[in-house]
């Protein structure tokens, strides 16, 4: 098996699950992952190309996808998931964490997942609040029109209906399910061993408040800012080459990475890199990263945040200086570094 150095301060393009069987048992600290959710039939070849393609949009023609019904889509999202928990409960560390981001519709599925794989404990689900997303509901009037009736009939069950949709409100939370590898002896025996298993409560989240399992990266109102606020996105944390498009705020990796960290060596794993947020947020930290994505194009810009970040973390060196014993996430949102 090779050793884990072979692996650190890289984004390896391949199969998320056959990748992961080549890293060594209990080398990681935390693997923190946003994996494909299998929407629309998808099977575990996932892509975006397929996915956004109008001809694989089957089951019900006129929906985008990823609001189709399917409800074989969550078992076969569970089937597969619990082969990438088992991995990821073999390369974690004794004491450390898993988080993997799910939606409302498919968190008891990941969940039941990461429970059932290994000897997970989970501990805990974080919830990404926000309050602008599509909504999804749907109003029928087009059904009414197709029926054999008469236009009067049509007319009167149309006014009956109004404002009466598909059961889909405006989705907004996303959890995140965090399962933690059993400690070997006790809480503080496993730190002093591994290095992991305890949360930095000296991390502030809104205005210097303790860490909350929910936090939002938009400003809400006042009430919810002061307790959940951790940092804006910039414009350009994204790079504006990243075609990928579902990337995640980089504060909210930070957040998780800081929380959940100990050693200034810790790696940080994210077998379903994408455009490479969390190994970004790793490397902000001063941590290291290991990242996997099955896509060359996203591999690429993934590397390329990466090399960027190398730029900035010289011109910015003076405020990572000042930014050094401050925990204040929401008071430093300005800088590019959060560091104990
Ligand atoms: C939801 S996206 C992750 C986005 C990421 N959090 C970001 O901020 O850019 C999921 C990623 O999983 C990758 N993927 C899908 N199937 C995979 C597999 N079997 N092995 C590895 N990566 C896979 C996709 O290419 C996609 O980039």
């Amino acid at each position: 098996m090779p050793k884990i150095n072979n692996f650190i301060n890289k984004i390896i393009q391949g199969d998320a699950l056959s990748t992961l069987s080549s890293l060594p048992e209990n080398s990681v600290d935390v693997v923190l992952t946003d994996p494909p959710y299998f929407l629309d039939k998808m099977d575990d070849k996932w892509s975006y190309d397929v996915v956004n393609n109008k001809k694989n949009q089957q089951t019900i023609k006129s929906l985008p996808a990823g609001m189709r019904m399917d409800r074989e889509q969550g078992k076969r999202f569970y089937e597969w998931y619990i082969k990438i928990a088992k991995e990821a409960f073999r390369v974690i560390k004794p004491g450390g964490f898993f988080f993997s981001f799910s939606s409302p519709r498919l968190y008891h599925r990941m969940a039941s997942a990461v429970d059932d794989a290994a000897e997970f404990l989970i501990r805990d689900c974080f919830i990404w609040l926000y309050t602008q997303n599509q909504a999804k509901a749907m109003s029928l009037n087009h059904v009414i029109d197709k029926m054999d009736a008469s236009d009067i009939a049509k007319k009167k069950l149309k006014e009956k209906l109004k404002g009466w949709k598909t059961p889909q409100i405006k989705s907004c939370f996303e959890p995140i399910v965090m399962a933690q590898k059993p400690s070997e002896g006790t809480f503080v025996d496993n730190i002093i061993k591994h290095n992991v298993g305890l949360f930095n409560t000296n991390l502030r989240i809104g205005d210097n408040m303790f860490p909350s399992n929910v936090f939002t990266v938009n400003e809400i109102n006042e009430i919810i800012d002061k307790a959940f606020l951790i940092s804006k996105p910039t414009k350009k944390e994204k790079g504006n080459y990243n075609t990928h498009q579902t990337v995640k705020p980089l504060a909210i990796c930070e957040y998780i990475i800081h929380l959940s960290t100990f050693s200034p060596e810790a790696i940080v794993l994210d077998p379903f890199v994408g455009s490479g947020t969390t190994a970004v947020a790793a490397k902000k930290l001063g941590k290291n990263y290991i990242g996997i994505d099955s896509s060359p194009e996203y591999v690429k810009i993934a590397e390329q945040r990466l090399k960027e970040l190398d730029g900035r973390r010289n011109l910015n060196e003076a405020e990572v200086e000042k930014s050094r014993g401050q925990l204040n996430i929401f008071n430093l949102a300005k800088l590019d570094y959060v560091r104990t």
